[in-house]
């Protein structure tokens, strides 16, 4: 733990003692237990609570320890997609997933498998030939039993397809809708149930979180496969949001018990709160009532059993590359320091 954290947790374990020695009849259990991390907290939630990590952080000593003991759920940010885990067509690379997958296993952490199918990281052997159908779904057939069989037992939720849908709610035109049509998506969930039948499977989506055409297209999609027996499991909630927009809290705890009444789990799979640079006091107490919020809605889900962050630190952020002029989105500030998003998850925690 870094150094100002301890000071700050012990400056406030010690305002808790004062203030109970000091109060008569005041019963210290009531105290907040400020010594305990996320992962403390959210085991005693029942829920998972989870980072996106690369191979590279959990080898480092600095990030794992902070990983270890804030996390108990691990999702690959990238080591698991089709592209670098299958660069040329006759190879698999599985050095930093097995990394991930081992860290994990080594620490009692849970290991969301992200992603075997999507439109984008994938490799160009892949996109550049012209593949017939039954070759596409081949490809499809292969790559899915061999990396879902890989960690069979070992990754208990996979996000099997990724962002299926447009944002009206038609679906995307991705390498797997145009060569093999829309059953594609009930294949690979067939495919994945046949090499790990105890994973949970899951459509993941980003702005489909509250209400809309795509949140629709969503529910719609999980309704039909559920109805024909397919076996998908649950719904992945990317939550990629900002300090300028974020899905009213209502509709995201309304989308979540319509899909209760589907009898699927949700999980929040990506959550950051990005905002505009540069980072000011109020924009930080923004972006953590927002995660607030967000976790709040999962916890009093009934359906909802994993809240990950897609990374922890803001030295480490996907956000800064892929939106100009944002950035700041994580729990952690860039020297590791715990920004008030993490102590409001510790809140909403506690
Ligand atoms: C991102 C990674 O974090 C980046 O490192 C990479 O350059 C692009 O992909 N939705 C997803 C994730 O499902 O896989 C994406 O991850 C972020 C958006």
């Amino acid at each position: 733990m870094r150094p100002l954290t301890i000071i700050r947790r012990s400056l406030v374990t010690l305002l808790i003692v004062a203030t109970a020695a000091l109060s008569p009849g005041c019963d210290s259990v009531d105290a907040p237990p400020d010594d305990l991390t996320l992962r403390d907290l959210a085991e005693r939630n029942n829920l998972q609570i989870g980072t996106a990590v690369e191979a590279s952080e959990v080898a480092d000593r600095t990030y794992a320890d902070l990983i270890r003991t804030e996390f108990n759920s691990l999702t690959a940010g990238n080591a698991m997609k089709f592209g670098p885990l299958r660069p040329t067509i006759n190879t698999f690379d599985w050095t930093n997933a097995d990394a991930i997958v081992d860290f994990a296993e080594s620490h009692r952490m849970e290991v969301r498998g992200h992603t075997l199918l999507w439109h984008s990281q994938n490799p160009s052997w892949l996109i550049n030939q012209p593949w017939s159908r039954a070759q596409m779904i081949e490809m499809m057939r292969q790559h899915i039993t061999t990396v879902v069989g890989r960690y069979r037992g070992r990754v208990s939720a996979w996000d099997v397809v990724n962002e299926a849908f447009n944002e009206d709610g038609t679906l995307r035109s991705t390498i797997w809708l145009t060569r093999i049509g829309p059953e594609y998506i009930e294949m690979a969930f067939d495919f994945a149930n046949q090499a790990d039948p105890d994973a949970r499977l899951f459509i993941n989506e980003y702005s489909a979180e509250g209400r809309g055409p795509k949140s629709d297209a969503v529910f719609n999609l999980v309704s039909d496969l559920r109805q024909r027996g397919v076996p998908v499991h649950g719904v992945g909630m990317q939550m990629h949001v900002s300090t300028s927009w974020a899905p009213p809290a209502a509709d995201v705890a309304w989308n979540m018990n319509r899909l209760r009444e589907l009898g699927v789990e949700v999980h929040i799979t990506e959550m950051d709160v990005r905002m505009p640079l540069p980072v000011t006091d109020a924009k930080l107490q923004q972006q953590a009532q927002i995660y607030r919020e967000m976790l709040d809605v999962c916890l009093e889900a009934l359906n909802c059993t994993s809240f990950t962050i897609w990374g922890f630190t803001d030295l480490h952020s996907w956000i800064p590359d892929h939106f100009p002029g944002q950035g700041a989105a994580l729990i952690f500030d860039e020297a590791l320091n715990p920004k008030p998003a993490y102590d409001a998850l510790r809140r909403a925690l506690e």
